[in-house]
């Protein structure tokens, strides 16, 4: 799956379906089932290492998984998280980026608004592709203050919009926004020529990202938002199959 391909998805209506995951088992099930877009997330700190936040992931954690993933995938893209503090400024940006690439990486993904336009502008010259990540970026718990919804009120939503533009402009080729109103979700999605995909952010992004153990059942907090797809399937597989069939026929999540 190219951009190109993702692009021309979003240009046909179609959605595109995308989950995290983190070792080489599970990359070769969900290779299988046939998800558009495959993402390394530093949620592998709270579901895999036990972190209570994102904040510890260090850049081997992230390069170690995704040699794992990348050796069970052929089919989605693969993008990788860049972990906290590994792309406050540009030089240790594009080493890590590089890092992350060499591993299997096929785009990384930085967590952040206007700030990273020449992060973005750079990594991009090099060849690296990037996804930007907005809306309730964990990275940034302690500052936000918790895991809340961003852009409830018309000043933080319009930044939001603004920002998805501004790194849309830099390079950025695919966005993903988690946890905002259904109507914001729509008007980046409406806005933007990139593909949006959308965790927490309604039915009419362009697609839909959920962290895999949440989808089947093996995270202790369900966010409300989320899916248990386990729940009504007979096996693992069903149960991603499940999830995008219900992503491609716009029944998940539910308008
Ligand atoms: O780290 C992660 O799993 C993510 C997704 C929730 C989008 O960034």
């Amino acid at each position: 799956m190219s951009l190109n391909d993702l692009r021309q998805k979003k240009l046909r209506g179609e959605k595109i379906t995308s989950i995290t995951v983190y070792d080489y088992s599970f990359a070769k099930v969900i290779d299988k089932v046939g998800f558009d877009i495959i993402l390394v997330g530093d949620s592998l700190g709270n579901v895999i290492l036990g972190y209570d936040t994102t904040i510890p992931v260090s850049i081997s954690d992230m390069e170690y998984h995704t040699r794992a993933v990348a050796r069970g995938t052929s089919r989605g893209l693969l993008i990788s998280d860049m972990p906290f503090m590994t792309y406050s400024n540009q030089s240790d940006a594009l080493t890590n980026a590089g890092k992350l690439m060499q591993a299997g990486a096929q785009m990384v993904k930085l967590e952040g608004g206007e700030w990273l336009r020449e992060t973005i502008l750079q990594l991009t010259k090099c060849g690296i592709p990037v996804c930007a990540h907005l809306g309730l970026t964990p990275q940034s718990i302690h500052k936000i203050g918790g895991l809340k919804i961003q852009g409830r009120d018309k000043t933080s939503a319009e930044a939001i919009l603004s920002s998805a533009i501004s790194l849309e402009q830099a390079g950025a080729e695919l966005l993903v926004i988690e946890c905002v109103p259904l109507a914001l979700g729509k008007t980046i999605a409406e806005h933007l020529s990139i593909p949006v995909i959308g965790i927490g952010a309604g039915a009419y992004t362009d697609g839909q990202i959920l962290v895999l153990y949440d989808v089947i059942g093996v995270s202790p907090q369900l966010p409300n938002f989320s899916k248990n797809f386990l729940k009504e399937s007979n096996s693992i597989s069903e149960a991603l199959v499940k999830y995008t069939t219900a992503v491609r026929d716009g029944s998940f999540p539910p308008a």
